[in-house]
């Protein structure tokens, strides 16, 4: 056959399959030539013998059992090798496979290729879809006005009177829903007008006039959900548990001590970075020093 094995994988192995197909296929043709010739003769000796031995007036060249049985096989074995060289090779041989190949690997190629352009497609949605969570992320934000040692109020009323403190607290907090403690919704005169007013609180039957009612801070969050900036404005205890849900702190950081019963929570400066301030001095209008201050949530 085609060298050894040795010199076999010294060439590439597309070029042996090819020179084995080729020393087949030569094979095939010329056991096909040989027995055409031979069953010439054969069929001609055949013949002879008829005429020798058998001779009738009619001639019938195949009247015999044995030389019938003879020309059938070689003719059957001739189909056999005619179908192998000329007709399975044309069908199903090598330029065949090879043009099925290229056919399914093109196939093959156009289907690849839909599939990128759809997992690209799938990508690019994912992304933007992304992007708009992040985009359309509530900015759950605390307002607050707290002293240097954090407190917040006494007896259920504000410490302190700061007119400019109230316009920046009225001028973020317009048309957005504002989330209370029961206890700081008790110690306003009203509900805050222009504001969505929701009040927490675990008594059942709790009614509130001009604001909805809710049994959690989790419920007022959702109830809130479509403003992009709910605030939760309040007390204590309401802005211990909505330092978990907030994204920003607006903080009026008072600068003297009090005496107070209701504190702001600590701010800790691993979770919340200061992003502006702005610092306003004691006037006629104002008792005291007070400063605005932004805190963001530090992503994690
Ligand atoms: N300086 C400031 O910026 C500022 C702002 C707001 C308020 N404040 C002051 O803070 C004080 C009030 O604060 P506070 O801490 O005493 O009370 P608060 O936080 O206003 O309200 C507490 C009440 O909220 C309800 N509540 C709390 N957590 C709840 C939960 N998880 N589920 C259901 N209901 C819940 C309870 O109501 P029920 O008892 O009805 O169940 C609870 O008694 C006042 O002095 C006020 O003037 C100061």
């Amino acid at each position: 056959m085609f060298g050894t094995k040795k010199q076999k994988t010294a060439i590439n192995p597309g070029q042996v399959a090819l020179v084995e197909h080729a020393q087949m296929r030569i094979a095939q043709k010329r056991r096909f030539h040989t027995h055409l010739l031979l069953s010439l003769f054969l069929i001609f000796f055949a013949l002879i013998l008829n005429f020798a031995f058998d001779y009738k007036a009619e001639f019938k060249p195949f009247n015999t059992h044995w030389s019938f049985a003879l020309g059938s096989l070689l003719i059957l074995i001739l189909i056999v090798h005619f179908f192998k060289v000329f007709l399975f090779h044309s069908f199903m041989g090598k330029a065949w496979e090879l043009e099925q190949m290229e056919f399914l690997l093109e196939k093959q190629a156009v289907k690849v290729e839909k599939l990128k352009r759809a997992m690209d497609k799938e990508a690019a949605l994912k992304a933007t879809a992304e992007w708009q969570r992040e985009s359309q992320k509530q900015n759950i934000t605390m307002i607050a006005a707290a002293a240097e040692n954090d407190a917040l109020g006494k007896d259920n009323q504000l410490i302190w009177h700061l007119s400019d403190d109230l316009k920046h607290f009225k001028n973020l907090t317009k048309g957005h829903h504002v989330l209370m403690g029961r206890k700081t919704f008790e110690s306003m005169p009203k509900a805050l007008p222009n504001r969505t007013n929701v009040v927490i609180t675990r008594q059942k039957d709790y009614t509130a006039k001009d604001a909805t009612v809710v049994h959690s801070l989790e419920a007022a969050i959702a109830l809130a959900q479509e403003d992009e900036r709910p605030f939760i404005i309040g007390g204590g205890e309401i802005y211990r548990q909505g330092l978990a849900y907030a994204d920003c702190i607006e903080l009026t950081r008072v600068h003297e001590d009090f005496e107070a019963d209701t504190f702001f929570p600590k701010i800790d400066s691993a979770v919340w970075q200061e992003v502006w301030r702005e610092n306003h001095d004691k006037d006629e209008k104002h008792k005291h020093a007070f400063s605005f201050i932004r805190y963001q949530k530090i992503k994690a």
